[in-house]
């Protein structure tokens, strides 16, 4: 096949153009989860993810039939979930960035007064228009809001010739000064964009084969942890067919530090930011990080019905994949474990991020 039908292929229906909403560390592949939940559930059946992200798993059930239900702590995960999970109408995003672009008038004083890496970074209209936006936009709320928010976020920084920053990575943000010195190294200024022709062109993309609003898919927002210890008696007992997560790995990344500019936008600090609350941090705590995943299948334990099936994929080096094993033991020890380690940069959901991490290489645990 040539490289042109490849990608008509890939982007042949709205379940694979949804899939990919939106950059985010550690993404499970697409495939990846679609396999697992058809080997291991039918239509109807519940598919539980803790560790959610950016709510590929839940994505996966909820086109195949089945109810995702899954846990997020990041925003920035979460917004993109919402929007492939209950997206909004085309028409409803359309006329919300209209708006939007009209409403940008009104921040061009708040722009200039803007710290200077958004002056490097985005020309002027974006950066009112990314401040109408971040005011604006109730996103946590509005099935309209969230949709535009992960839409925007999506491009929010990128290549220079198709976001709509400056030079920089799609899957983190890179630290102001540091963007600055690279940036006037190389003489590079933010691009000349119109960010409602931008945008629009974008949306017109996304909706081209449509979009799956099935409702059968739920991402909560907040720590797993104390969730999931509310929700220990309640409704979900005995209901889920499939846990499929992917929990943090150990010591690998920051992912409230690498997203600060799109946290930035949905109303977060102009600064990056390390987090006090340790599950927002690198997980560099063994004691934290051996305590956190043992509780969090613990506590997992009383959704699952009997038979239900649980698949982890983590990072394959010495101590997460340990930690792991125990936990999972720990937690059910009436089930058989198998694991699967691979290595393939395709397969791999840190290739994107971190190249360096590539050959170290990840690893499925499956329990039944
Ligand atoms: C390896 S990523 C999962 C990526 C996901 N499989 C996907 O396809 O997008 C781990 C996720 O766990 C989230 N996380 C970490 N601690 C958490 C907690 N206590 N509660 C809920 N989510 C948490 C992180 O923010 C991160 O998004």
């Amino acid at each position: 096949m040539k490289p042109i039908e490849i990608q008509q292929s890939r982007y042949g229906t709205a379940a694979s153009r949804w899939a990919g909403v939106g950059p985010y560390y550690a993404m499970f592949p697409t495939s990846f989860a679609t396999a697992a939940v058809k080997e291991y559930t039918k239509r109807g059946d519940c598919v539980f993810d803790p560790f959610a992200g950016r709510a590929t798993s839940l994505f996966a059930a909820s086109s195949e039939g089945r109810v995702g239900l899954g846990i997020e702590i990041n925003p920035v995960g979460w917004v993109y979930g919402k929007a492939k999970l209950q997206t909004a109408r085309y028409k409803e995003v359309e006329e919300r960035i209209c708006w939007l672009g009209k409403k940008a008038r009104n921040y061009q004083v708040s722009a200039k007064e803007l710290p200077q890496f958004f002056h490097y970074c985005y020309c002027p209209k974006v950066q009112e228009f990314l401040l109408a936006a971040r005011s604006l936009l109730d996103w946590r709320r509005s099935k309209t809001d969230w949709t535009t928010m992960a839409l925007l976020m999506i491009d929010l920084h990128g290549k220079r010739e198709s976001a709509l920053s400056n030079q920089m990575r799609q899957t983190k943000a890179l630290s102001p000064q540091y963007a600055i010195n690279w940036w006037k190294t190389r003489d590079l200024d933010p691009p000349e964009r119109d960010p409602v022709a931008f945008m629009l062109k974008k949306i017109e993309w996304r909706y081209a084969k449509g979009c799956l609003d099935s409702g059968f898919g739920h991402i909560y927002l907040g720590d797993c942890q104390p969730i999931l210890t509310r929700w220990k008696d309640r409704f979900l007992e005995n209901k889920v067919k499939l846990l499929l997560t992917s929990p943090p790995y150990y010591g690998v990344t920051n992912y409230f530090y690498d997203q600060w500019l799109r946290l930035w936008l949905l109303g977060g600090a102009e600064n990056p930011r390390s987090a006090v609350d340790s599950c927002k941090r690198k997980f560099e705590n063994k004691q934290y990080y051996i305590r956190m995943l043992r509780q969090v299948f613990i506590n997992s334990k009383p959704l699952l019905k009997r038979n239900a099936v649980i698949h982890v994929r983590t990072d394959a080096r010495q101590f997460t994949r340990e930690t792991t094993i125990e936990a999972l033991e720990s937690a059910f020890p009436g089930k058989k474990l198998k694991s699967e380690k691979h290595s393939m940069p395709d397969f791999t959901q840190t290739v994107l991020f971190d190249s360096k991490l590539v050959a170290k290489g990840e690893i499925d645990f499956v329990m039944w």
